[in-house]
């Protein structure tokens, strides 16, 4: 992909469509940003993911026909629950145009009109609960998602259309990791089974079992892993800490420690 649509992928969960970029050129269109971080105020990962689209990138198999039959983005974009396809063209064809600073930058928009949103979809969103008023950011710029949770700001929608039983599991996994001075991290099923189906994670991602799959940093680091999200549509691998937050031999009661 060009260097210049690499740009819009700075901001965590921005996905630059480009696949198509010649049939889009022939109709005077830039390429599209998808930006997960416009949808994850009203969505949770479940309402999208495994039902509507994969959990990868699947270059060329959402086209502008199947949008139109409703499939893939014209499940919402279809002028009812949110703005319509067939028109609006550079409300999604936005890359390189002036406009697609709103998806870039997390300070852009408006607190309104998340909750104007939120109204008309029927998902939560509870303002006054805000700390200080504005969203929390974390040092990359991205929102921080987890404080939002915690401060129970907002009541993302999980499913659309009622598809699919709402699953969620309690369990902690601690990795030790075998370098002499790096904290343990601690695998929250909880947290994660809150927005994510099982299926997006077994088996193509991780083993059923504590200790089951080979996980290692560079593998992360490479995308596999934690790394199929943290670094793409949640935080940063940069936020070491965030992970490696368990002081070697302190054992969470009840966790499943990885031998
Ligand atoms: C509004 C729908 C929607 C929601 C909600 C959503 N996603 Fe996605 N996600 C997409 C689309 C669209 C793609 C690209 C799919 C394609 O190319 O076929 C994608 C792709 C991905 C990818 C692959 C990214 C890459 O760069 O390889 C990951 C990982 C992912 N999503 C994780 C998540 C997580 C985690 C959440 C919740 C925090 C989430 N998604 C919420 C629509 C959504
Ligand atoms: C689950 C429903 C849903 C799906 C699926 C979905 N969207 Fe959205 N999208 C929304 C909602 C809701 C908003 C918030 C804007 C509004 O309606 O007020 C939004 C906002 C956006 C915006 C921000 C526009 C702006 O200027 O603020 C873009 C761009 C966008 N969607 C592109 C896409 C693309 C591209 C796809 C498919 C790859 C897609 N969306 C799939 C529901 C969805
Ligand atoms: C809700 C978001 C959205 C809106 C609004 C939208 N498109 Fe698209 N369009 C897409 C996505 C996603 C693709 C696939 C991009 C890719 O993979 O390269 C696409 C692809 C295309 C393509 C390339 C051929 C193909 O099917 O892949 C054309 C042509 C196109 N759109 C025309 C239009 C026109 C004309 C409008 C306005 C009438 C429009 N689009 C509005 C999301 C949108
Ligand atoms: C975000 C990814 C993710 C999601 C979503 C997820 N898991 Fe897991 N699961 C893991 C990881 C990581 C492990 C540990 C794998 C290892 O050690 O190799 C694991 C291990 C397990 C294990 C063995 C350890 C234990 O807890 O007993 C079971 C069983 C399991 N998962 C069931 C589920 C079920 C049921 C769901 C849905 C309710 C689910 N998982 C959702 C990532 C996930
Ligand atoms: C399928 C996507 C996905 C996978 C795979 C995944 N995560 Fe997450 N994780 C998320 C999302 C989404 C959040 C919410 C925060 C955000 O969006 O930045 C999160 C939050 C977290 C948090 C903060 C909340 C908490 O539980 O304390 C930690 C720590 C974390 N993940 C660790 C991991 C580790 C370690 C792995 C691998 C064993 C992993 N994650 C795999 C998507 C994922
Ligand atoms: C998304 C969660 C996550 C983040 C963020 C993260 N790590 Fe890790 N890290 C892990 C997991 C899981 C392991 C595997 C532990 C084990 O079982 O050996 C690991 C292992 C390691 C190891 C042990 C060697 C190896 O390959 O297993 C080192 C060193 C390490 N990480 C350093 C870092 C540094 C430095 C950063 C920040 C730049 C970082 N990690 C960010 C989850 C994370």
């Amino acid at each position: 992909m060009a260097d210049r649509w690499l740009a819009y992928e700075k901001l965590s969960g921005n996905i630059v469509m480009a696949s198509g970029e010649a049939a889009q050129a022939a109709a005077g269109l830039a390429p599209v940003i998808f930006p997960h971080w416009r949808h994850g105020f009203y969505y949770d990962c479940k309402a999208c993911h495994d039902g509507v689209f994969k959990m990868r990138r699947t270059a060329g198999t959402i086209t502008h026909e199947a949008i139109a039959r409703g499939e893939f983005c014209g499940r919402c974009h279809n002028g009812e629950l949110s703005f319509a396809s067939d028109k609006d063209c550079a409300k999604c064809h936005v890359a390189g145009l002036p406009g697609s600073e709103r998806m870039t930058d997390t300070t852009n928009i408006g607190l309104d009109e998340i909750k104007e949103t939120a109204k008309r979809l029927g998902s939560g969103w509870y303002q006054s609960r805000l700390e200080k008023g504005v969203l929390p950011l974390d040092r990359f710029g991205d929102i921080d998602w987890e404080a939002l949770r915690e401060d129970e700001v907002w009541k993302p929608i999980k499913k659309l259309d009622g598809e699919g039983a709402d699953e969620t599991r309690q369990t902690v996994i601690v990795f030790k990791p075998t370098v002499p001075g790096v904290k343990q991290v601690a695998f929250d099923h909880a947290h994660h089974t809150a927005q994510i189906r099982c299926e997006s994670c077994h088996q193509e991602i991780f083993e059923k079992a504590a200790g089951g799959s080979p996980v290692s940093m560079d593998a992360i680091a490479s995308g596999r892993f934690c790394g199929t999200c943290h670094g793409k549509t949640a935080f940063k691998l940069a936020g070491c800490s965030r992970c490696h937050s368990i002081e070697p031999d302190r054992i969470p009661a009840g966790a499943l420690v990885r031998e």
